[in-house]
């Protein structure tokens, strides 16, 4: 039986361990120009030199329209791709496995970073600009100045064409994952619920409808991505709105399936976002692996699983892989306080013949 720290092969693609960064949004692109800087590259090539298996970048927006905040990542130019590319680079030298999360914010796009004292949508003269959507029905932030545009076919086709250009250059820039964020309430997450999806074309209503377009964009993703690298989707396995017509862990099971025929390797199994209503039961230490570890016993294809949200330590990683709960623990806030924090668990557990501390740092380790 695997553990945390037994490599993680997909395709060709060998993954030094079984921890991953997660995608976390840094806000710190200058200018609002969406160009990587100093910040990206020391911030992921930190928790690269610390033995993550993984890094993934935060959301980067394959489309200027598609940033949460202003100050986001994008990837829609020549010149993203460039300033990224030392990124990718650097993390590969020191032995993980760069990623990017490839995304689309939809109506939650334009938003101010959140230590800014303005919180939420940002008007047009304040650099904000207007959402589009699934349909016409804006998230229901408190105080929205803007309106929300339905994409029509065509917006549809340019989606996903942005999301086939999004992933040509990062394949460019050296990535060897690319992640499409499908969760938390995004673009694509917008499209599989029926709490924010009201189309009645065929991007709406069936489940096979409102899963259309990301299988489509996954579909694009992987005919740029080369054969032997993996390409994972994030999820949001449930609204937590169980009130009301909404995104449950039954269709997720199932999209899950439906995402691995499209060419998805991983399934990256988080939950909420698409409504401020949601009703999450608890917080706290795993508490999202029982979604990850359900797609895991009832998919009936052979696609890799991973858990977020609530890990925190070596142990918790350790367990969930080797109670075959998931492949692969994705690890967000503890990477905040902790760049080392696979080095620390490896030294925690006894396994520190697992990873490789860089010569640099050897000694802070004896
Ligand atoms: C996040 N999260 C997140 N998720 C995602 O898919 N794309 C993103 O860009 C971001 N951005 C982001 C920024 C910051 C500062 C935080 C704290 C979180 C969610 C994150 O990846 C993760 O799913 C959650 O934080 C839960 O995992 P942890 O933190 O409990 O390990």
């Amino acid at each position: 039986m695997p553990d945390a720290f037994s490599p993680l092969e997909l395709r060709e693609t060998t993954i030094r361990n079984r921890i991953a960064v997660s995608p976390m949004c840094q806000y710190s692109c200058e200018d609002r120009d969406g160009l990587a800087t100093d910040w990206h590259r020391v911030h992921l090539g930190s928790r690269a030199v610390g033995g993550a298996g993984v890094v993934l970048t935060e959301a980067t927006a394959v489309e200027a329209r598609g940033r949460i905040s202003p100050e986001d990542l994008g990837i829609w130019s020549d010149e993203h791709r460039d300033a990224l590319a030392p990124v990718a680079e650097f993390v590969k030298e020191q032995g993980a496995t760069p990623g990017i999360q490839l995304a689309h914010a939809g109506r939650k796009a334009g938003t101010a970073r959140p230590w800014e004292d303005e919180r939420g949508p940002l008007a047009e003269d304040e650099g904000g600009w207007e959402p589009v959507a699934p349909s016409p029905d804006p998230y229901p932030f408190e105080d929205d100045p803007r309106e929300t545009r339905a994409l029509d076919e065509t917006g549809i086709e340019d989606v996903v064409d942005s999301f086939r250009q999004g992933a040509r250059r990062a394949r460019e820039a050296g990535f060897e994952v690319a992640e499409v964020h499908a969760a938390h309430g995004y673009l694509l997450h917008q499209f599989l619920s029926p709490v924010s999806n009201h189309r009645d074309d065929e991007y709406g209503g069936s489940f096979e409808n409102r899963s259309r377009l990301v299988r489509e964009v996954t579909e694009a993703v992987r005919d740029e991505w080369p054969d032997g690298k993996p390409v994972f989707v994030r999820i949001s396995a449930t609204d937590w709105l169980d009130d009301r017509d909404s995104w449950d862990i039954e269709q997720s099971v199932r999209l899950a399936d439906d995402l691995y025929e499209s060419g998805a390797d991983l399934v990256d199994v988080s939950t909420g976002g698409i409504h401020p209503d949601q009703d999450i039961d608890w917080v706290g230490p795993n508490y999202q692996v029982r979604f990850a570890e359900r797609i895991k016993q009832d998919a009936e294809t052979d696609i890799a699983v991973g858990a977020v949200g609530g890990i925190q330590t070596g142990e918790q990683a350790d367990a969930l892989v080797r109670n075959g709960r998931a492949d692969l623990a994705i690890v967000g806030r503890k990477f905040l306080r902790d760049p080392y924090f696979p080095l620390h668990a490896a030294r925690d557990l006894g396994r520190e013949d697992a990873v490789e501390v860089p010569a640099q740092y050897r000694r802070g380790f004896q």
